[in-house]
């Protein structure tokens, strides 16, 4: 092609950039933000709040849930696997709990429905806080701010292992990713993101088919898939009511990508220690090729650029945000 044909040629179609950004842009809104939910009563989210980072909730006194979920590294721990009581290694990684009141099923295998339901399985595990549940309201309630707090926050019942609960599900809920670079793109402002994130974003909803399953502003279909991780762990297919169902098996809850970048190493077991090995991951199809597999996971021969442009494209998902830390009761 001449200079001359090639100026005509962008003067008819408008130049390539704005050709990327008109075709990147066509998947935009289906990423849009809602609108933030109605927060619970506010005295039921500050007790939630402190509870969530005091050591009070573990046996021995030393383990909080921010201990694992911890506000500077985006909610998680940043390991491989999440460290119990006594140090003992737990047989996945911790997920965030960013956006979680928009969750729809919860931990990797989705054993659980609710916040409310989950919130004290951690305190009362064994492997993990190892608070026995008969010794927790008690031991909640022999505290003077935790006790008024409580008759405040819930005039009819006190403290009790359901108000526990609810008190920490309502502060998780409070608990929501930042505007990131990405969301501002998809909100119009067209220099929020780099050609590159572009150029990835294209390809995460067409020939990477990222998309199929990190759908949505908070990038998952809240469903189960067998993406050909190399680990025994069966994930949702162990849970009794799925054990003969094949693709359940070694299927794991399609993680947000909200924060991503930041959240390494990644998969439930920890096992891709850069982003560059979890694309690896999908480019090969897979590394472990069961009759569970996805059907959406097929090789699918990327380039050296396109496996950066999908990485940039990652970390535009991220966005920090100061957190508010408590001061806990001392008594
Ligand atoms: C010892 C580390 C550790 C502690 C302490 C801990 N968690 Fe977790 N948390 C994990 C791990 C690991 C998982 C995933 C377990 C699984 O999928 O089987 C998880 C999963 C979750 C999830 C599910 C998130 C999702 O997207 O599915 C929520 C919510 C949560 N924890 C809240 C809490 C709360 C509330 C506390 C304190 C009462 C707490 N955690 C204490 C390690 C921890
Ligand atoms: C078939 C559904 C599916 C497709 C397609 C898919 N993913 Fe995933 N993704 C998942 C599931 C499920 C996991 C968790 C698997 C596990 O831990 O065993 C995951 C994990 C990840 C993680 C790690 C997140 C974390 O917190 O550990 C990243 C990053 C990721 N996917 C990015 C992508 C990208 C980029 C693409 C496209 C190239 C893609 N995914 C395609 C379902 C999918």
């Amino acid at each position: 092609m001449t200079p001359a044909t090639l100026l005509i040629l962008v003067a008819l179609t408008g130049s390539p950039r704005a050709t990327l950004e008109s075709e990147a842009r066509a998947f935009a809104a289906a990423y849009r933000r809602p609108a933030p939910l109605p927060p619970a009563p506010r005295e039921q989210v500050e007790l939630g709040r402190l509870l969530f980072f005091d050591p009070r909730l573990s046996g021995s006194g030393t383990m909080s849930c921010a201990s694992c979920h911890n506000p500077s590294l985006s909610w998680g721990d940043g390991l491989a696997r999440g460290v119990g009581a006594g140090g003992k290694a737990l047989a996945r990684r911790t997920p965030t709990v960013l956006d979680v009141a928009w969750g729809q099923t919860f931990m990797w295998d989705g054993r659980f429905e609710t916040l409310e339901a989950q919130a004290l399985s951690p305190v009362t595990s064994v492997d993990e806080m190892n608070l026995p549940e008969p010794l927790l309201a008690p031991r909640v309630a022999a505290v003077g701010r935790y006790r008024q707090g409580f008759e405040r926050a819930f005039p009819d019942a006190g403290v009790s292992t359901t108000t526990i609960a609810k008190a920490l599900a309502s502060f998780e809920r409070t608990v929501v990713s930042g505007k990131a670079p990405f969301d501002r793109w998809v909100d119009g402002e067209r220099s929020a993101i780099s050609d590159a994130a572009r150029r990835g974003f294209v390809l995460f909803n067409t020939r990477a088919k990222c998309s199929k399953c990190h759908s949505g502003w908070r990038f998952t279909d809240e469903s189960f898939h067998d993406i050909g991780v190399a680990d025994a762990d069966l994930g949702r297919g162990a849970l009794p009511e799925f054990t003969k169902f094949t693709v359940l098996q070694h299927a794991f809850k399609t993680p947000s990508l909200r924060d991503t970048a930041r959240r390494g190493p990644w998969m439930h077991d920890g096992s891709a220690k850069t982003l560059e090995e979890v694309i690896q991951l999908y480019d090969v199809g897979g590394i472990v090729k069961r009759p569970s597999l996805s059907a959406d996971l097929t090789p699918l021969s990327l380039s050296p650029q396109d496996e950066q442009d999908l990485i940039e494209l990652m970390k535009t998902f991220s966005a920090p945000v100061e957190v508010a830390v408590p001061v806990l009761p001392r008594e």
